[in-house]
C-alpha cells in the first residue's frame, strides 16, 4: 500500500515539478506528508519493514521471463546494496535466479553498450539499465525500444527531452530514482540545524566549506552540489567555498582530496560536503589523520546512508547524511518491470524520497537497511 502510494505521489508530483520547480514540490510534498501522517520516519519503517512483494504480478508465474540488468559499475558501493537487493527482491517476486543476468558496465559506456547489444541478442524479455553515461540514454533506448523491450531506467536519471520521448511516443520506458535537489537541500540543512555560532570555528561570519563531488556527468552529483549549498543561503548564511574538487563518487579519490585541502585550507575548514558517502569515508579519514575532530572542530556530512556512515553518524564522527532508500528503489523497478511484463504499464517516472539522518534516526535507518 505505502508503495503504491508513494508512486502515485511522485508521478503527480513530477509533472508539478516540470512546470513549478522544486520549490512548489518541496510545498505540496510537505502537505502530502501530512495529510498521509508519514511525516515521522519511525512512522513509515513498519510499513517498508514488513512490506511483501507488491508488483501486480504476484499471481502471475515470472520464472520464465529473461531479465538484463545493466549496473553502471559494481564496485560502487551503493549500487552493488541497489544490485543485491533487487536480484533477492525480483526473486522473492517469482523471478528465477538462472533467468536474471546482471552485467558490470565497468564504468565504460562502451562496455555496457555492448552488453546491451548481447541482451537484445539474447532476446531478454526487459531490461533495467543504470547507464554509464545518462547523456546516452537516447542511444540506448532507440536500440531497446526497436527491438520491442520495455526499459526501466535506475539512479542515473536521463535529461528532460530523453524523457519526454518516452511520453510522446507512448514507449514501454519508465525512470525509478531519487530527486537529488532533495538529498543536497537535506545535507545543507544538517548543517543550518547546527545554527551559525557551531560552525563558524573562525569566527568570519561565514560557512567555509570544501566540496567533493561525483562523477560530474551525474544529476546526483550536480544538484547535490548546488543545493546543499543553496539551503544555507536560503538560511541566511554567508558560504565560503574553501576548495571544490570531483572524487568519482570514490573514497580514495576523496580521502586524498580532503587531505588536500586540509593541508592547504588548515583550521579554516569549517564543513566537508560530500556527494556520496563513500567519499564522506574517505574524507573522514583524512580528518582523522589531520588530527581534527568531527563535531568538535569540523563537520562532515554525505549521503547514502550506508552502515558504516550511520555508524559514524551514532559514534559522532560523521556529522550526518541522508538516506538513498536502495530498498525501495529496486523494489520500484522490479514492480515496473513486472508491470511491462504484464501489460499494466507504468508512469513514465516513478519516485523515492531522501530521508535526513541524524544520530537521532541513524540506528532505525541500520535496522531497516541492513
Ligand atoms: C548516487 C549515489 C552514489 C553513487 C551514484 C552512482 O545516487 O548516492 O553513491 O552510487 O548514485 O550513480
Amino acid at each position: 500500500m505505502e508503495m503504491k502510494r508513494h508512486h502515485c505521489y511522485n508521478a503527480v508530483i513530477k509533472k508539478i515539478d516540470d512546470k513549478g520547480g522544486y520549490q512548489m514540490k518541496k510545498k505540496i510534498m510537505s502537505i502530502f506528508l501530512a495529510a498521509v501522517m508519514v511525516g515521522s520516519f519511525s512512522l513509515s519503517v513498519p510499513v517498508m519493514a514488513e512490506e511483501e512483494a507488491t508488483a501486480e504480478a504476484a499471481d502471475v508465474d515470472l520464472s520464465e521471463y529473461k531479465v538484463g540488468v545493466c549496473i553502471y559499475q559494481f564496485s560502487d558501493n551503493f549500487m552493488t546494496l541497489f544490485r543485491e537487493e533487487l536480484l533477492s527482491y525480483m526473486v522473492e517476486l517469482g523471478f528465477s535466479e538462472d533467468n536474471i543476468q546482471i552485467q558490470d558496465g565497468a564504468n565504460d559506456q562502451a562496455t555496457q553498450t555492448n552488453q546491451i547489444d548481447a541482451f537484445i541478442t539474447d532476446g531478454v524479455d526487459v531490461l533495467i539499465i543504470n547507464p554509464v553515461n545518462s547523456s546516452s540514454a537516447a542511444t540506448i533506448t532507440d536500440k531497446v525500444v526497436d527491438a520491442g523491450i520495455p526499459l526501466v531506467y535506475i539512479n542515473r536519471e536521463p535529461d528532460e527531452d530523453e524523457e519526454a520521448r518516452w511520453d510522446e511516443n507512448d514507449w514501454d520506458v519508465t525512470y525509478v530514482g531519487c530527486d537529488a535537489r532533495q538529498s543536497g537541500t537535506m545535507q545543507g540543512e544538517l548543517i543550518v540545524d547546527l545554527g551559525l555560532d557551531a560552525v563558524d570555528f573562525n569566527g568570519n561570519g561565514a560557512v567555509d566549506y570544501v566540496m567533493i563531488e561525483g562523477d560530474p556527468e551525474n544529476i546526483d552529483a550536480k544538484y547535490r552540489t548546488e543545493y546543499s549549498i543553496a539551503a544555507l543561503e536560503d538560511a541566511g548564511l554567508e558560504v565560503n567555498c574553501l576548495d571544490d574538487q570531483v572524487g568519482n563518487w570514490d573514497q580514495v579519490t576523496a580521502q586524498q582530496l580532503v587531505a588536500n585541502s586540509l593541508s592547504q585550507y588548515g583550521d579554516d575548514v569549517e564543513v566537508v560536503f560530500c556527494n556520496n558517502d563513500a567519499m564522506a569515508l574517505g574524507a573522514l579519514q583524512a580528518i582523522e589523520a589531520a588530527g581534527r575532530t568531527v563535531g568538535e572542530d569540523i563537520y562532515l556530512v554525505g549521503v547514502d546512508a550506508l552502515s558504516e556512515a550511520c555508524e559514524d553518524v551514532l559514534a559522532g564522527t560523521m556529522t550526518g547524511t541522508v538516506f538513498n532508500d536502495h530498498i525501495s528503489q529496486s523494489h520500484s523497478a522490479a514492480d515496473a518491470a513486472v508491470n511491462y511484463l504484464t501489460g499494466a504499464g507504468n508512469e513514465h517516472y516513478i519516485g523515492c524520497d531522501y530521508v535526513k539522518v541524524t544520530a537521532e534516526n541513524a540506528q532505525e535507518i541500520l535496522d531497516m537497511a541492513s
